[in-house]
């Protein structure tokens, strides 16, 4: 084996110093040969040079002196464990002795002790572990029942990620309904052209024409996806109130289900123009209420006597894309709360497969302060939406501006880079088991290198992420040509 160094100093049960006799980069793997549970994987968390050069021998070397530098290369080593003949991973119970050799770990190792080995039938393959030929796959069942979240800086490689693991969803025929903002999921359909990485990492280059379906409330700029509207009649007074912006229901409930029970009475097949009559017709502040709010929910276009039904909207096995290009953010709010509430009620009665639920630019759908018409529900599927087989993935560039409620129920966490002091206070705070080495590391991860926590694993793990076998919607615009 290959030797790098030496442990010194006072020695912890969770880490240790070492005097490291060769380079070896930070998030590299050790071991060390422990007299009583033989080798127990090791990680490199922080590395520094200490060195007898004062400030005065610095200034005399400024001026060109000949003044010989003592140094030495320090190491802080985190342990993760070691594997008891096939029991779980255990960490030693005794410090390591000063003086114990550290060696290289090697993959069997590796594998061994972070359980990489398996490739099981609920893996969703994400890439592979940095620097060495091992493959990182998500237990999705995990991922169903303790949710996921996708966080970096803008442009840091989040929609890319997310679209392996849609690919993957597919491929192991998981329902999803994909909340996309900026209309990026499409290019879910057509296959990637294939390159270099495509074999080093064993991908297919494929596309999934056939499982992926598009709804939009804006037809006209989107034109691949079918119209989404929403029911009328299907809508209980509550959530009308929702997209009617009216928040207080003590005083609404009860005039806007009169107007209902009369228009109905009437019309069976109501419009909201025929509600807005109605509404004109009623006296009092109340009523002139109900009728400006109507008139808005009559701009948003959302609401039809006959809706997408929700058997076309979600269908076992596809990806949906809510493709919510052009739509105004109000409109968003309205959209996302409206399929949220119908996913999460029909799952509660199992009238749909059991679902993952997507949702890009999270932070806008489940702010932090302030709320937007979605929050609760969100909030709602967050806490529970586990126990009904409802799995909710929230992606975000702003992990500081997102629900805390919401990005803590989120158990497994895939992290690229991040360099926002305040988002990077609200990751370490979310996620158990983040040193401060590894903080560090995620501000200056390289695009297509993410953290990923949980997902089945017991300790977070640095993944080059494989290369997509559909092709990435989300190419940044370029201004001026190469
Ligand atoms: N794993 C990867 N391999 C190769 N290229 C990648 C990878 N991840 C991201 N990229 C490239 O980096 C760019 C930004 O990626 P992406 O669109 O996923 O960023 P983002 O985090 O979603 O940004 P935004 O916050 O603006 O939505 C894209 O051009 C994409 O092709
Ligand atoms: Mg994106």
């Amino acid at each position: 084996m290959d030797e790098v160094g030496r442990i010194f100093g006072d020695v912890g049960l969770g880490q240790f110093q070492l005097s490291l006799n060769r380079p070896v980069e930070r998030g590299e793997y050790l071991t060390v040969d422990d007299e009583m549970n033989g080798h127990v994987l090791c990680q490199l968390d922080d590395l520094r040079r200490k060195s007898d050069l004062d400030l005065e021998r610095a200034d005399a070397l400024g001026r060109g002196a000949d003044t010989p530098i003592h140094e030495n290369l320090i190491g802080i080593a985190r342990i993760i464990g070691f594997h008891d003949s096939g029991g779980p991973v255990r960490v030693p119970t005794i410090p390591f002795r000063p003086g114990a050799k550290v060696f290289r770990a090697d993959e069997g190792l590796i594998a061994d002790v972070l359980g990489l080995k398996k490739h099981a039938n609920s893996g969703a393959y994400v890439g592979l572990l940095r620097g060495h030929d091992l493959r990182i796959e998500l237990d999705i069942n995990t991922l169903f029942q303790r949710h996921m979240s996708v966080l970096a800086k803008t442009g840091g490689g989040k929609s890319y990620l997310l679209g392996v693991i849609v690919e993957e969803l597919l491929r192991h025929k998981v329902t999803c309904v994909i909340i996309d903002p900026h209309g990026e999921y499409g290019s879910l359909r057509f296959a990637a052209e294939k390159n270099g990485h495509h074999q080093r990492f064993g991908v297919e280059s494929q596309g999934f024409a056939s499982r992926v379906l598009e709804f939009s409330p804006d037809v006209t700029l989107n034109t691949s996806a079918k119209p989404l509207t929403f029911s009328l009649r299907h809508l209980d007074p509550r959530d009308l109130l929702v997209f009617m912006g009216l928040t207080n229901v003590k005083n609404f409930l009860g005039p806007l289900k009169k107007l209902l029970e009369e228009v109905g009475a009437s019309t069976p097949d109501y419009s909201v123009k025929d509600l807005i009559r109605a509404a004109e017709r009623g006296e009092g502040a109340l009523f002139e209420t109900l009728h400006e709010r109507l008139e808005y929910v009559d701009q948003t276009k959302l609401l039809a006597p006959q809706g997408t039904s929700l058997t076309e909207l979600v269908v076992e096995g596809k990806a949906s894309l809510v493709n919510l290009r052009g739509v105004a953010p109000d409109v968003q709010e309205l959209v996302v709360a409206r399929i949220a509430t119908t996913l999460f009620e029909n799952r509660k009665k199992q009238k749909i497969p059991p679902l993952f639920l997507v949702i890009e630019e999270a932070h806008n759908f489940a702010p932090q302060q302030g709320t937007a018409a979605c929050s609760r529900i969100l909030k709602n599927i967050a806490s529970e939406g586990r126990k009904f087989g409802l799995g909710l993935c929230v992606v975000t560039q702003r992990a500081a501006r997102i629900d805390k409620s919401v990005l803590s129920q989120c158990n497994t966490q895939l992290i690229l880079q991040v360099t926002n002091p305040l988002d990077l206070k609200a990751i370490a705070q979310s996620i158990e088991g983040l040193t401060p080495g590894m903080t560090e590391m995620i501000q200056g991860l390289p695009v297509g290198t993410a953290l990923v926590t949980g997902g089945g694993y017991h300790t977070p793990l640095f993944c080059e992420v494989r290369p997509r076998s559909t092709r990435h919607g989300g190419e940044s615009v370029r201004v001026v040509p190469n």
